[in-house]
């Protein structure tokens, strides 16, 4: 099974965060707080940084993308917080064929946050007429 592609926004940035200590946007912090928890949990993903997913109003934003599978997009993810929910929503992405989730089983973050799925790429053998 290939791992799950998780894209992460590096540019979001968030409204106040020109009082914040730090000049590392929150999508650069997600993308840092990510790539540490998925470290400590073994978890089998691929983090990859991404500049923009195009949803800039709904930092930070990251993306669940598997071959064959719908591809979803998601965004309002806490930088400092927002890293063990998406690792859920990953497992969960993983465990399902479609990449489709069981909107019940569902982390509220990710219910609240989903902005689009795409369905997976299909040979053009197998479109419809
Ligand atoms: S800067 Fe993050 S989606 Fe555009």
């Amino acid at each position: 099974m290939a791992a799950t592609h998780i894209y992460v926004c590096t540019t979001c940035k968030l409204a106040d965060e020109a009082g914040l200590a730090t000049t590392e946007r929150a999508g650069a912090r997600l993308h840092r707080a990510l790539n540490a928890l998925a470290e400590e949990r073994l978890a089998p993903v691929d983090i990859i940084p991404v500049e923009c997913l195009s949803v800039c109003k709904r930092a930070c934003t990251i993306s669940f993308a598997a071959p064959g599978k719908w591809t979803y997009v998601y965004g309002d993810l806490p930088a400092e917080t927002g890293a063990d929910v998406i690792l859920d929503g990953a497992a969960l992405y993983a465990a399902a064929s479609d990449g489709l989730i069981p909107w019940k089983q569902r982390p509220e973050a990710l219910k609240r946050g989903v902005i689009s799925r795409v369905p997976p790429l299909a040979p053009l053998s197998e479109r419809q007429p």
